[in-house]
């Protein structure tokens, strides 16, 4: 199925949104459909020519866009890149902490330094993050929306080698939660979406792996990213207002299998 970026139904114009990961797979989704929403955006991840392009894409679309080189292990660089992004564009008011990785490894396979990785990544980075942007805005006395990108994985473990993975997401879950209550009297609010199984290069690597785990799938499919959009428009945008803490699971209901 082919699924065309959404009309501008919500309106971020004004707005300054940085999402990490957005070399490929979801990242690379939600830093489309923001900009073509009207945010401008600030592109995170490691392979800059990647984020370059899509800065390129956005830029001739009409959009706003830099694209800033961001290690998610290195808390300097995490730092930095939300430091860049406001000297470029503004103060950031949207947060997407999208970058991840699979531990892709049985528990007792993996070594400490595929450990401190995945920890690192799915959930110092996030928490860096959120407090780098928040810190400005509560500074600024401006309203914004964070969300945090889990998984399904945080609700249940299946086995498949990423036990460590579940626990990371799980955790950005109670983060989602704890950081919500924190900041609600700052009107930052903090939300996650928690996709199922979704196209992406992270999703390729586990088929390889696993083979097509797609007929495992209640509806014996796997996601399309373009299937998170308005779910995500929704908790960045003026809808949501009021809505702040919550995990919304986006799996055709994957969770229940
Ligand atoms: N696809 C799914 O089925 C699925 C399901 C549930 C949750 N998720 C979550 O969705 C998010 C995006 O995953 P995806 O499926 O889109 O995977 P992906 O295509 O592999 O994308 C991962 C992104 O994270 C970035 N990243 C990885 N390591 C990094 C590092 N050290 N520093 C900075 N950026 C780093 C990558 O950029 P560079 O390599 O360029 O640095 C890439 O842009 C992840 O948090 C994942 O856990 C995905």
């Amino acid at each position: 199925m082919d699924y065309p970026l959404p009309n501008a139904s919500t309106d971020l114009t004004g707005q300054v949104a940085l999402v990490t990961g957005a070399s490929s797979g979801l990242g690379l989704r939600f830093a489309k459909v923001l900009a073509a929403s009207g945010a401008k955006v600030a592109l995170c991840a490691r392979r800059m020519d990647r984020l370059e392009a899509l800065a390129d894409e956005i830029r001739a679309s009409g959009g706003e866009a830099v694209a800033i080189a961001m290690d998610a292990t290195k808390a300097e660089d995490l730092v930095a890149a939300v430091a860049k992004a406001e000297a470029a564009l503004g103060t950031v008011t949207i947060l997407v902490n999208n970058a991840g990785i699979p531990d892709a490894q049985r528990a007792h396979k993996m070594d400490l330094e595929l450990v401190d990785r995945v920890l690192d990544i799915n959930l110092r980075a996030p928490w860096i993050m959120a407090v780098e942007v928040a810190k400005r805005l509560i500074e600024a006395k401006n309203p914004g929306r964070i969300v945090n990108i889990a998984s399904e994985a945080a609700f249940h473990y299946s086995g498949n080698g990423a036990a460590l993975y579940s626990v990371t997401k799980a955790a950005v879950v109670r983060l989602t939660e704890t950081l919500a209550v924190e900041w609600s009297r700052n009107h930052i609010n903090v939300n996650a979406i928690a996709p199922g199984a979704f196209e992406s290069e992270m999703l390729a690597g586990m088929l390889e792996r696993m083979g097509d785990i797609s007929q495992h799938m209640p509806r014996k499919r796997l996601g399309n990213p373009a299937q998170l959009d308005s779910t995500l428009l929704f908790l960045v945008g003026p809808a949501s207002d009021a809505v702040t803490g919550t995990c919304v699971r986006v799996d055709d209901g994957q969770h229940g299998r």
